[in-house]
């Protein structure tokens, strides 16, 4: 054996494809929701004989699987027909009417959005996708700032569905009255889902994510208990990563029990997704951020300071990155003249200054 080996060994992954845990990766299969996207596939089948579908309100608790499963049946509608136009929008990146006017227009392939508003970019609109069908999928609407854009859809594009996404059906009840009389939708729950059910979502990811032999059933099950607490998938892919990288650095071969305990106490410092449940010196760190997406984080700082933010500098860096591994904020590391800094971005401009 070469003096070598054992050094490549070492340093070799245990990981054989991580993309299988990021949170927006689509499985071949969507288990446990064939129910759901059964619903949701009656309301758009009218579209297939060129008449109008139905639109539907899929409501259900962080992590259910509502987005997955959807833009998996949109995916099926893609590769089925050239006759529906499949449109996905998440209106938490894109909050108000020109956004996602703008948004749609981007994803038809119409570039000219310059200097045209709202008004324009919906003509423009109406006369291209009255040629075909369009399922219109808008995910996290309640994050919307206003819903104007919906109104044009009902009035004015011929044969579509809507299917709109939320963790709040109590959304639908303070909606303009104008628009909640047109769109009539159906109601659809997303139910969490029991333990059996996260245990073979969870080990189908193992399978595309790990080498074999990596996850032995005994920290696998813990994962899996964990995630039925938190009723959110999301929590179990990120302990499967978090728990490997740890396993990893420690220079182990295979995680254990105590690994997932660690990455356990690691994911404790955030809630993964709900706006709601961060505490009041998060959201004020949030508000900052939005306020100044794209300064400097020293700078950032120094106004929390000035507005009485008690932490200390590295305490706010642990709070930033809490912000940033929730994914409420970006943060990118750059070198200017003043040296090295992080840049913080809120969200909503993040996708903005990527675009031009
Ligand atoms: N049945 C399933 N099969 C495979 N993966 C799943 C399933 N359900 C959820 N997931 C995975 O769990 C994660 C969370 O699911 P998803 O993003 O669909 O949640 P959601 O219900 O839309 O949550 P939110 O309300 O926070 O947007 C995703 O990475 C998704 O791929
Ligand atoms: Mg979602």
């Amino acid at each position: 054996m070469g003096v070598w080996d054992d050094v490549l060994r070492e340093n070799e992954s245990l990981f054989r494809d991580s993309v299988a845990l990021s949170y927006d990766y689509i499985p071949k299969l969507v288990p446990f929701r064939e129910l759901e996207q059964k619903r949701v596939a009656a309301c758009i089948k009218p579209l297939f004989s060129r008449t109008s579908g139905r639109n539907i309100l899929v409501y259900g608790l962080p992590g259910v699987g509502k987005t997955v499963a959807i833009r998996h049946v949109l995916e099926e509608i893609e590769d089925h027909t050239e006759d529906i136009v499949p449109l996905y929008i998440n209106c938490w990146k894109k909050n108000t009417s020109y956004k996602i006017l703008l948004e749609i227009c981007d994803l038809i392939g119409y570039k000219l959005t310059h200097n045209k508003n709202t008004q324009d970019l919906f003509g423009i609109i109406k006369e291209r996708l009255n040629k075909y069908s369009v399922v219109f999928c808008f995910d996290e609407v309640d994050k919307l700032e206003d819903t104007d854009f919906l109104y044009f859809i009902l009035e004015d594009i011929y044969r579509a569905s809507i299917v709109l996404i939320t963790n709040y059906k109590s959304w639908l009840a303070a909606l303009d009255e104008r628009i909640k009389s047109r769109l009539t939708p159906e109601l659809l729950e997303f139910r969490p889902y029991n333990d059996h059910e996260v245990a073979e979502i969870l080990k189908q990811r193992l399978q595309y994510a790990f080498v074999p032999g990596v996850w032995p059933d005994d920290a696998f099950a813990l994962v899996v208990r964990h995630t039925t607490d938190y009723e959110d998938v999301r929590a179990g892919l990120y302990l499967l990563k978090e728990t490997t990288i740890l396993a990893e650095e420690a220079g182990a071969k295979k995680v254990t029990r105590d690994h997932v305990d660690k990455a356990v106490a690691k994911m404790q410092e955030f809630t993964i997704k709900q706006t709601q449940e961060l505490e009041d010196d998060a959201r004020f760190i949030l508000a900052l951020v939005k306020e100044n997406s794209g300064k400097r984080i020293g700078d950032v700082f120094a106004q929390y300071q000035e507005k009485g933010g008690m932490r200390s500098y590295k305490s706010f860096q642990r709070k930033i990155q809490s912000l940033a591994d929730a994914q409420f904020i970006d943060v990118e590391k750059v070198t200017d003249a003043k040296g090295n800094t992080t840049i913080l971005m809120h969200k909503d401009s993040t996708k903005k200054l990527t675009d031009f």
